[in-house]
């Protein structure tokens, strides 16, 4: 397949948000200045943070990648039997890797959606898209490049009547506080008709080892994707923020259910941002925290979900409940 009618196939859609999305300025206004510092997680996103996390995920630390991949490559046939998508939508659909499973199950069913990936990152999408046009002649992409946190509403859909699978892969509805986890489930289902499902992959809660294992690889990929959020914002904002001041720790936070990220800063020092005409000292040992990323137990799920406008239709398991798969509808 030449690269022509590749293009002839994609579709880039710029998504708008629905309502104000906070940019990185009001972000490191209200989440640095004063403690407890925090930042949300899409900035981790720039085009190097994601080929970071493509190293992370071939670690053998992380196990969410391929315990999700393992449980795609069993349940497949039987979700895209059950729904018959006409439309494959994803969120935060990085390499798609792991989609190709449901992909490659189309394909020997004879069911022949186009996919949908919506990311923060472009290039990585636009990538991922190339791949997948190569490799399957029938494959339409419309990729739609923008931020969920802003809204689902104005996706660029085909309003085709057309059946609908949302994807939501990787734990990453783990990286919402519950309240906005709920919110984004229920947007998705906003967006869902009568036969239309999600299906959304959660990590579970495990021994404390594992799981901060997983979130601190030895190669140190992970430190290097936790740290390379400094770069963003010295780039972004003009700051004079010395990554070498930071170690990354990950911890997992047993009541909270969730591995924290955090950046600690190893001596005292002041930071100045340039964008925001202000700045703030660090004293050694103090945290910035990045990420938080939720474990689930059977139990959270069920209250997450019920939380929801949604439903559980089918939930597959992998060994020892390290992962799980549900597949939900409107209830
Ligand atoms: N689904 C892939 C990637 C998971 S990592 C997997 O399972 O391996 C989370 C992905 O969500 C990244 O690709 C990141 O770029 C994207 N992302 C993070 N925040 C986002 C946002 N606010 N809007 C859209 N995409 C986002
Ligand atoms: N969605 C991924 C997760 O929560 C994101 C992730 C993996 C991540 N490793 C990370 C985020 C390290 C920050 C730091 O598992």
């Amino acid at each position: 397949m030449s690269d022509s009618s590749n293009r002839a196939r994609l579709v880039h859609h710029e998504v708008s948000p629905t309502r104000r999305v906070s940019g990185v300025i009001d972000d490191a206004r209200e989440g640095l200045l004063q403690p407890p510092r925090v930042l949300p997680p899409k900035y981790f996103y720039d085009d190097h943070g994601s080929q970071l996390f493509e190293a992370i995920c071939d670690t053998p630390e992380y196990y969410p990648t391929r315990t999700e991949d393992a449980l795609l490559a069993e349940a497949s046939a039987a979700i895209i039997e059950r729904v018959a998508p006409d439309h494959l939508i994803e969120l935060g659909s990085g390499s798609s890797k792991k989609t190709r499973h449901l992909i490659a199950a189309c394909d020997a069913a004879g069911v022949t959606p186009r996919y949908w990936p919506f990311e923060v990152s472009s290039q990585i999408m636009l990538d991922a898209a190339d791949t997948l046009m190569r490799d399957y002649p029938w494959l339409n992409v419309d990729a739609m490049s923008g931020d969920y946190t802003g809204g689902l509403a104005n996706l660029p859909l085909a309003e085709d009547g057309g059946r609908r699978l949302f994807l939501f892969l990787g734990g990453t509805l783990g990286n919402f506080e519950p309240d906005a986890a709920a919110a984004m489930l229920d947007e998705i289902g906003a967006l869902m008709n009568p036969g239309d499902a999600l299906l959304l992959g959660l990590d579970r809660v495990k021994d404390r080892h594992t799981l901060e294992a997983a979130y601190d690889d030895a190669a140190g990929h992970t430190a290097a994707f936790n740290r390379n959020v400094i770069n963003v914002l010295n780039r972004e904002l003009g700051g004079n923020m010395p990554e070498a001041a930071y170690r990354h720790r990950a911890v997992f936070n047993e009541d909270a259910e969730r591995i924290e990220m955090w950046l600690i800063a190893e001596h005292d020092h002041e930071i100045y941002f340039q964008a925001l005409d202000a700045g703030f000292s660090m004293q050694a040992g103090e945290g910035i925290m990045t990420e938080i990323s939720r474990k689930f137990t059977e139990r959270a799920i069920d209250e997450l979900l019920a939380r929801t406008d949604l439903a559980i239709m089918s939930h597959f398991e992998a060994p020892e409940q390290a992962y799980s798969l549900i597949l939900a509808t409107r209830a």
